[in-house]
């Protein structure tokens, strides 16, 4: 994993009550041999001062863009060129709003337009704040912009409140700051990677069907995680209110049949398959060309299994690298290394579902890792997060395997 020593890291640190946590963490990155310039948004003056911040990074700290007191020659444009690496922590959900509209309204935002490094987002607000479509819109933009964004984490809030929206604590964030740094394993060509996501829908006449409740978010973000790795990434997507992430090539199907031919249409050039989406296992035997009217006081519908788009993959004679997912309500390790098994997959992610604010349609998820050399817990954490710590694990395991 890459270091962040003798690495040039700006701290961005804008106004929100996680900022009484910088100090540590400026502590913590010079600890790990990084060289730190702090750079304060007015605001976060109200929560931490000045003052520590020059303490503890030994530099004087920046807060306006014309700033007599400040070094002579190191205007923005300097100061944006000697940077390694941008990490605002706190991210509020102001600076992420200034951000995703290419504001350069203060020196901190004028130092991400400027530079060419780059910009890691630690957000810390209100779970609701961090919830809202609003905020959701702009860190979206944000991760088509190239930006990455480290958690935000779960848990007691200052707030009093509980849940996602906490900033990371210091040696997490620097932790997952680290293996995001961390180039992928070089590669000799651009790998091909298909993903499903989202739900199917298996109709039982014109206006009725049975579906289930994927969002097609953890799919979504793991297409846009390895898109922004520098794969070619064909995401095959079931029902989803979900914008393509940028340089994504989608194809939308609605039922299970639908996604099973759509993927054996495109898999023989990948390289790397993962099966994201929650296919219904049984479709009705018979889908009514008409509304069904309500006659009789019970009805049957008799249905028949799906095939298994999964195992059908993993099965071809020249198989890509498969990574299943796994979705049980209990023994989470027992049925992941059993799908494993079963479907001879190289990778199973297995998560809990059924619990609020965790899996389906939620922000956040926690995934348990198994493989023939891989037993390793992910989260909880934003999807978005999961998806690149999931992105560069199976890049890795992909070369390994292939290199032997
Ligand atoms: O979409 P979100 O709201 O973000 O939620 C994400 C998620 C909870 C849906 C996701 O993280 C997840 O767990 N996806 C797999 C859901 C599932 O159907 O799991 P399963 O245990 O039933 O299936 C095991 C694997 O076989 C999965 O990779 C599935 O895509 C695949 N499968 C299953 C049945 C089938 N007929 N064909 C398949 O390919």
């Amino acid at each position: 994993m890459e270091s962040i020593n003798s690495k040039n890291i700006i701290l961005g640190i804008s106004g929100g009550i996680a900022a009484y946590k910088t100090p540590e963490l400026v502590r913590r990155l010079k600890d790990r041999g990084a060289n730190v310039r702090v750079v304060m948004t007015p605001n976060a003056n109200e929560f931490v001062t000045a003052l520590s911040l020059q303490a503890v990074s030994g530099m004087p700290v920046r807060t306006e863009i014309l700033d007599t007191e400040g070094e002579s020659g190191m205007d923005h444009i300097d100061l944006a060129r000697w940077a390694d690496l941008i990490l605002i922590a706190p991210a509020s959900a102001s600076i992420v709003s200034r951000l995703a509209t290419g504001s350069a309204s203060d020196l901190l935002c004028t130092l991400c337009l400027a530079t060419e490094a780059p910009v890691f987002l630690a957000p810390a607000m209100n779970r609701v704040m961090w919830g809202k479509p609003a905020t959701k819109r702009n860190v979206s933009q944000l991760l088509d912009d190239g930006f990455l964004v480290l958690g935000p984490g779960v848990g007691h809030q200052a707030c009093g409140e509980t849940g996602s929206g906490r900033m990371l604590d210091p040696l997490d964030m620097i932790k997952l700051l680290e293996e995001q740094i961390s180039k992928p394993p070089a590669v000799n060509k651009i790998l091909e990677v298909m993903i499903t996501a989202g739900p199917t829908w298996e109709a039982l006449d014109p206006v009725r069907g049975i579906t289930n409740a994927s969002s097609g978010k953890m799919g979504y973000e793991i297409a846009r995680a390895f898109q922004q790795h520098g794969c070619s990434v064909t995401l095959i997507s079931g029902p989803c209110n979900l914008d393509t992430p940028s340089g994504v090539r989608r194809i939308d199907v609605t039922s299970a049949a639908d996604m099973f031919n759509a993927v054996h249409t495109n898999v023989s050039k990948i390289q790397i398959f993962i099966g994201v989406a929650a296919v219904a296992d049984y479709r009705p035997v018979n889908t009514e060309s008409q509304k069904m009217k309500k006659n009789a006081s019970e009805m049957t519908i008799t249905l028949v299994r799906n095939p298994d788009i999964l195992a059908s993959v993993a099965s071809l004679a020249e198989p890509p690298f498969c990574v299943g997912f796994a979705a049980e309500t209990e023994n989470l390790r027992n049925y992941a290394v059993s799908k494993l098994n079963k479907k001879k997959l190289d990778l199973v992610a297995a998560n809990i579902v059924g619990q609020e604010n965790l899996g389906f349609n939620a922000e956040d998820n926690a995934l348990l890792l198994i493989g023939k050399d891989t037993d390793q817990q992910l989260g909880p954490a934003s999807k978005a997060t999961l998806s690149r710590q999931l992105c560069t694990i199976v890049l890795k395991k992909y070369e390994e395997k292939n290199s032997t």
